[in-house]
């Protein structure tokens, strides 16, 4: 008989996403009137910009005529998307060859994907509260995970003096679902460990783009030495709008070897065999993205949201309850008042406040007694939101 892949045995019952939605759904069915706010998931809530838009109209009358019609296009990317983005990172100091860059269809199907370039028995350090599907990729696929939990006291940043014998890194900053962005100095050690122990750091870079601060780095190619030990995965769902629309880049160094085998040349190998690409259509408007009337109009939208972090961040000032994120970050990472687990929380703002949140439990052990936000809302919804919070966390304390 044929033997299924027993790890997905081994996976929690529901991803966490799946579990929030469903329990949100219960409730709006019993109260169909409620209106809920929805700062749970990290989806976003504004069109895409007009440059986008405008991009994505003319490639389809591009499929509309003989002359300007694209059947297949090349598995790693159209070279105009490639060349676009290339472009980026060399306006930011980011030397790269279109050659290195992959365009992909979003960065979390490209997380579990790039796993096919590493044995599993090569162990995967993820530290933790982590995004979800880390974790699963790598139980899916049968590869021991080294759990590294942050905390508090460490700003939730990982030390890489803690990494122990793992030789896959997984890094995001700003993180998600803590906001805690990692300094120059950080990820130089994570680097140079990387290159000390021939281990290789996936670097999720999917939330780069709310990075203000300008002494933060936005790449991990930023820092000398990553060229040798780092693999960027990036996203335009958060950057552009496009998590409906699905498109994401991952950056492989020429230089990035192991036992003698070229990682860059590994995947186009492998992205030649499993994908055809991504649609013309969606690199077209992709490209729009890169242009100076794209990066000018995201900004606004970048904005938007970045006020939203901000009128949640004023109200748990005014609280007196501590978060990480919120700065050069779409989340905000908060500790439950009064002692309450994360799923105890979670219930109690879905009953009492009808606000959705994602419980920090979701994002590994060590999340369990904290809570996130997510900025990506509209901006009356957040007020209000944050006006319901106020108000039942003030009562919380009279009770
Ligand atoms: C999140 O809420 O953590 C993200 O939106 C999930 C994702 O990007 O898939």
């Amino acid at each position: 008989m044929l033997i299924p892949n027993t790890h997905y045995g081994e996976l929690k019952d529901s991803y966490l996403f799946a579990r929030i939605a469903e329990k949100t759904a219960a409730y709006q069915r019993e109260h169909p009137d409620a209106r809920m706010l929805r700062m749970g998931i990290g989806d976003v809530s504004r069109p895409l910009c007009p440059a986008v838009i405008s991009a994505l109209h003319g490639a389809v009358e591009d499929q509309a005529r003989a002359e300007t019609f694209h059947g297949y296009l090349p598995e790693c990317g159209a070279p105009f998307l490639r060349e676009a983005i290339a472009a980026h990172y060399g306006r930011r100091g980011v030397s790269l060859s279109p050659e290195e860059v992959f365009v992909s269809s979003g960065a979390s199907d490209e997380l579990g994907h790039i796993l096919d370039l590493f044995s599993p028995e090569s162990a995967a350090l993820i530290p933790e509260p982590a995004y979800p599907a880390y974790v699963d990729a790598n139980v899916m696929s049968g590869r021991r995970i080294v759990h590294l939990p942050t905390d508090r006291a460490g700003g939730f940043l990982p030390e890489p003096d803690m990494a122990g014998d793992a030789d896959l890194i997984y890094l995001c900053s700003p993180n998600n679902p803590t906001g805690a962005v990692m300094d120059r100095a950080l990820l130089r050690a994570w680097v140079d460990h990387a290159n000390a122990r021939g281990a290789v750091i996936l670097f999720d870079a999917a939330y780069e783009a709310f990075i203000e601060d300008p002494a933060l780095p936005h790449s991990i190619f930023e820092i000398d030495g990553a060229r040798t030990c780092a693999i960027e995965i990036c996203s335009l769902s958060k950057t552009a709008g496009f998590t409906g629309t699905r498109l994401g880049y991952t950056v492989i160094p020429k230089e990035l070897e192991r036992r003698g085998m070229n990682l860059r040349d590994m995947w186009v190998r492998n992205r030649t065999t499993k994908s055809n690409g991504v649609s013309y259509i969606l690199q077209k408007g992709g490209a729009a993205v890169f242009t100076e009337e794209g990066q000018r109009q995201i900004r606004e939208t970048l904005k938007l949201y970045k006020s939203n972090a901000a009128v949640m961040g004023s109200t748990l000032d005014r609280l007196g309850i501590w978060y990480t994120g919120g700065k050069n970050a779409p989340y905000i990472w908060m500790e439950c008042p009064g002692g309450l687990g994360s799923w105890a929380f979670f219930d109690l703002l879905l009953r009492e406040i009808r606000v959705i949140g994602t419980p920090g439990e979701g994002f590994g052990r060590c999340g369990e007694g904290w809570f996130r936000f997510s900025a990506f809302g509209g901006p009356e919804d957040t007020r209000e939101a944050m006006a319901r919070l106020e108000e039942l966390i003030r009562r919380m304390g009279r009770e």
